[in-house]
């Protein structure tokens, strides 16, 4: 697949999780409407932008945003950004803050689809967690959003939370199932240094989510949203069929995005570059805000092309990843189903449940492998 993508962050949350290190601006309401200009100023600088395919405003928590904030930043950017006319458009919204009213103006936008961040539906766990919803907020903003006519809803859950017990889990994905979202994604708790988690795991304070735990619970997830008809079509990803995630699709299939916004992302042709999380310096100029780029070698997309594809659940076709790493990577492929960890169906590789727990390991042994002789390498 291929298509174009824009992502936009809106930093603002009403509190920090422990756990987050994305660009984050806790409070700053005063801040809300020159933040959506200078997002808007940024979106009116960029050059020959295709069609997109994907709008993505994601966070911190687009849903503080007054509901005339949030609509007019939709409404401005499908303005100024060429969007095709059947393009997902999604935004991110925390329980807490999804009202009748934002949700109404979001979808009076243009807004079709709504990632939730649920995270757990065990009040301790949410606790534990440093959310300040409830589980009772969680269904709330699922059914205001459907009310405000944004059926597409995507719930996102994390597994491995502290005190999380098998239990609770298995209850979250339960209820998680019984509102009915059309995508969830569930992803292992990642302790990232500079957070309030990653200090308390380094001072000895707290300890890292135990790894067979998080396999346990990986695995019941895999048994149990499949069961329910959700199909795994990424390694933290589950859908009903034709409600996979647009957007991250492009990712994983390196197709060209641009992001706006602070700590915002930009993909194009290989080509990498990123903005500042500073909000003072994006603020004063947001056209002058990168703060750092890159471009990939040819082998390094090569190579990063195999992992993202690997995490997909159609896999890779063998003869293509040959021919783009120059290696042959029969052998490993091979060794790696005698392990359980891949499958090999025709011309087709790809990760078992087991494999997608050591996604890393299996695709490094698949660069590893012997590379061509110069006479078997097609010209
Ligand atoms: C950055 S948040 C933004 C959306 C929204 N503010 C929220 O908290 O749900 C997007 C998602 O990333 C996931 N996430 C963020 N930090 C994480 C971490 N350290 N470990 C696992 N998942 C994380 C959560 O599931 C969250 O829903
Ligand atoms: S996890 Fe979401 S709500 Fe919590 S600080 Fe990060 S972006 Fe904000």
């Amino acid at each position: 697949m291929s298509g174009f993508g824009i992502y936009v962050h809106v930093p603002f949350c009403s509190a920090l999780c422990p756990y987050c290190d994305f660009a984050v601006v806790v409070g700053g309401q005063d801040r809300h409407e020159a933040y959506c200009d200078a997002v808007i100023a940024e979106a009116r600088a960029q050059r020959a932008v295709p069609i997109a395919a994907s709008l993505f405003i994601g966070g911190g928590t687009p849903t503080v945003l007054s509901a005339d904030v949030l609509r007019d930043l939709v409404e401005r950017l499908r303005d100024v950004l060429p969007l095709a006319a059947d393009a997902e458009v999604t935004i991110e919204a925390n329980p807490e803050s999804v009202t009748e009213d934002g949700m109404r103006a979001a979808a009076a936008a243009g807004v079709n689809r709504v990632s939730i961040g649920a995270q757990s539906f065990a009040p301790r766990v949410l606790r534990a967690l440093g959310r300040t919803h409830s589980v009772g907020q969680i269904s709330d903003a699922v059914r205001v959003s459907r009310a405000a006519g944004i059926e597409n809803v995507s719930l996102d859950l994390i597994y491995g939370g502290p005190g999380e017990t098998i239990a609770d889990w298995t209850e979250s994905l339960e209820r998680a199932l019984d509102e009915k979202p059309q995508h969830i994604s569930a992803y292992a708790l990642t302790i990232e240094v500079a957070t309030p988690f990653g200090k308390a795991v380094a001072r000895g304070a707290m300890s890292e989510p135990d790894q067979d735990d998080l396999a346990a619970k990986y695995e019941i997830a895999c048994t149990t949203l499949e069961a329910a008809g959700y199909r795994h079509y990424e390694i933290s990803n589950w859908a009903r069929p034709g409600f996979e995630s647009r957007h991250n699709i492009l990712y994983w299939t390196q197709s060209d995005y641009i992001g706006l916004g602070i700590g915002a992302h930009s993909h194009r042709q290989g080509r990498r570059w990123w903005n500042t999380r500073a909000l003072g310096r994006y603020l004063a100029d947001p056209t002058q805000a990168r703060d750092g780029e890159e471009t990939l070698t040819a082998s390094e997309r090569d190579e990063e092309w195999l992992s993202l594809r690997m995490r997909l659940i159609d896999g890779v076709d063998i003869a293509e990843a040959t021919a783009r790493l120059g290696r042959d990577v029969r052998p490993a492929a091979k060794e790696g189903e005698r392990a359980g960890l891949l499958v090999v169906e025709g011309q087709t590789l790809r990760l078992t449940t087991r494999g997608m727990l050591l996604e890393n390991e299996v695709t490094l042994r698949l660069l590893e492998s012997p590379p061509l002789a110069l006479d078997m390498v097609e010209c």
